[in-house]
């Protein structure tokens, strides 16, 4: 059986498109369509589609054309339209396709095209020719003075360590000196040469660390685990091997600390699954950089990964999509089944692994919308059937908010919450907030009762409401909430609570001057889910606009807040993030990722005095044969 569709945009203006498709029928029998499916993120204009019914639940569109025959070679044509803002890339096309039909049991999958895009970029701005730097050093130490001669360690040498603070950080040095660079360091608790000896100082706080290289031996100074494991980072980027695998170490001092104490990646694990060797893959990459916090966003509209014993549906049901299931098939895999859980014992073995790359894991469970995945796994305890109130959600949900006037949804949170406290060690836990659409709760007569009944003005406040439920919750477990900006929406959470802006920087900066500590996330410089460039076969998405390696690195945080500001104590750091719907698999996860998690570890480590673009590219030359030592499917700065 063969199929094929064709998508052409046939007119674009600003929030207006219209689309022109065509299903083949490259096989040699006629079929029954009982429906077309097709996985298409902007939201169509559902009148503007003819000649059948067709619903849209996300990204999935169904298709039922009123005549249903298509004959061998003939082809099925429709037209519709989406008021979003000009398609620019290859990816904003159909993702996946698929014809259910009378005469075969199983869904048809159907081959795609590339879009037909009005005026699509075909060139890129380059970047400039450098030559690597010997000493390629991301991000950017603080002082870092270089002297003449190496220290020759050889092929197998010495770690010593007495104190206790710096056992994590030298084991992590051992096992990644041996899969880098196939050194064999044992680890001795006496002086022996050639050797590297940590050391223990207090006067170094958290973050901080020296290094200090002569042509006899390497001295690493801290004063905390943190302080040994960014020395180890340090290192390893520090170390090189000649062509008979010795190893040796530039004769220099370093004197480093960060200008954030928080410098985060977040993930999200609910559009595509990442299997745990990918996110332990991820984790120990970020340890490289010095990034110490992983934020996982483990839940949302399209799946919930994480295990809760107490309510398996919502990963019996939760964590998988397809056709004929309570979860559509959205973003790929169409005509199949997919999915994936993260069990609590796999979890446990996670949070382990990043500890001893001195990494937290923040985990992120998404309230009260992007909830549909809980919703459906679990409709007896979270679906107001009393509720008529009608929403559609930035994704094109209408049925993915919990409701602050259900018995439910609270029962619900203290199950969820509790086994998450118990299962992270983690002070913080986040707790989303964002993008709760507009109309939801509007019309629930409960939710009406509860607004009256506590005076609120508004249903955002229905949200803070419930927010700040969570937040006590949370706080009653000894845990801090934190979450998206919206979460300080409706004005009941504490100031307690941590808030991320992601929508630009300056939601942080107008929390931080009410009170909040918060961290920036702003979509237009640290979401690695934007294409990289404006040609059209650059994987990607651009609602924020794209970014390129030059863009990222020119991130510049805070640059519109007086130096001598108190706000700036209450920025605590900076995340970078990846959206999933498009990151299907490792290789398309390292191509976004890379280079450009080293251009914002930088901005996330180094102060605005040692960051230089020409300066910053030298040195990630030099580091590109790190990157594919470790297979690293980096996206080439230079071709
Ligand atoms: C977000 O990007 N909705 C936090």
């Amino acid at each position: 059986m063969s199929f094929r569709v064709d998508l052409n945009v046939i007119a674009q203006q600003e929030q207006l498109s219209r689309f022109a498709l065509t299903l083949h029928n490259l096989s040699d029998d006629a079929i029954t369509i009982q429906s077309f499916n097709f996985i298409f993120d902007r939201y169509v204009t559902p009148n503007s589609v003819q000649h059948g019914t067709f619903t849209q639940v996300g990204s999935h569109c169904r298709f039922t054309p009123s005549s249903a025959r298509l004959d061998a070679n003939d082809s099925m044509y429709l037209e519709f339209e989406v008021n979003t803002f000009p398609l620019r890339y290859l990816s904003d096309g159909i993702k996946d396709a698929c014809i259910e039909t009378i005469e075969f049991k199983k869904p048809i999958s159907v081959t795609r095209t590339p879009i037909v895009l009005v005026k699509p970029t075909a060139t890129e701005e380059t970047v400039p020719a450098v030559e690597p730097s010997k000493l390629a050093l991301i991000p950017q130490p603080t002082h870092l003075t270089r002297a003449d001669g190496n220290l020759i360690l050889g092929r197998e040498f010495n770690l010593v360590s007495c104190h206790p603070d710096a056992q994590a950080a030298i084991q992590w040095l051992q096992d990644e000196s041996l899969s880098l660079h196939g050194l064999s360091l044992r680890i001795t608790p006496t002086d022996s040469h050639p050797s590297i000896d940590y050391i223990h100082n207090p006067i170094f706080d958290q973050d901080a660390y020296r290094i200090t290289v002569t042509a006899l031996g390497c001295l690493v100074e801290a004063g905390e685990p943190a302080g040994f494991h960014n020395a180890s980072a340090t290192l390893l980027q520090l170390m090189q091997t000649n062509s008979i695998g010795h190893c040796s170490l530039p004769v220099v001092t370093i004197k480093d600390s960060p200008r954030f104490s928080y410098r985060g990646f977040m993930l999200d694990c609910a559009r595509h699954f990442h299997p745990i060797s990918s996110i332990k893959r991820l984790i120990n990459q970020l340890a490289h950089y010095k990034i110490n916090t992983f934020h996982w966003h483990l839940t949302d509209d399209e799946a919930w990964r994480i295990e809760i014993k107490a309510l398996p549906e919502l990963t019996d049901i939760g964590a998988w999509r397809g056709p004929g299931l309570p979860i559509e098939p959205q973003f790929s895999h169409a005509s199949q089944k997919y999915g994936g859980v993260y069990t609590q014992q796999q979890i446990k073995g996670l949070i382990e692994y990043a500890q001893r790359r001195g990494i937290t894991i923040i985990p992120e469970i998404d309230i009260p919308g992007h909830c549909r995945a809980a919703i459906r796994s679990l409709p007896d305890m979270l679906v107001d059937t009393d509720d008529p109130s009608r929403y559609r959600s930035v994704q094109n949900y209408s049925d993915n908010v919990l409701s602050p006037a259900l018995k439910g949804t609270y029962q619900f949170l203290d199950i969820v919450l509790e086994e998450i406290a118990q299962l992270f060690p983690s002070q913080w836990v986040h707790i989303g907030a964002d993008e709760v659409p507009k109309g939801v709760w509007v019309d629930s007569a409960a939710c009406q009762a509860m607004m009256l009944e506590h005076g609120y003005q508004s249903p955002v406040e229905l949200q803070g409401h419930l927010l700040r439920y969570a937040e006590q919750k949370l706080k009653s477990f000894g845990k801090r909430m934190v979450g998206w900006e919206e979460a300080q929406h409706g004005n009941k959470v504490s100031k307690e609570t941590v808030i991320y802006s992601w929508l630009s920087e300056d939601a942080a900066i107008n929390c931080a001057k009410q009170g909040f500590d918060v961290i920036l996330q702003p979509a237009q410089y640290t979401y690695l889910d934007m294409a990289q460039s404006d040609m059209a076969s650059e994987p990607g998405v651009d609602w924020a606009n794209s970014i390129s390696l030059k863009h990222a690195y020119h991130y510049r945080p805070l640059s519109a807040v007086d130096e001598q500001d108190p706000i700036h104590k209450r920025v605590l750091g900076i995340q970078a993030a990846i959206w999933s719907e498009i990151i299907t698999d490792q290789e398309r996860l390292d191509y976004m990722l890379f280079p450009r998690i080293t251009a914002l570890a930088e901005v996330m480590w180094s102060r605005e005095q040692q960051r230089h673009w020409p300066d910053y590219l030298a040195r990630l030359k030099g580091h590109l044969t790190q990157l594919k030592r470790q297979g690293v499917t980096y996206r080439a700065p230079w071709n």
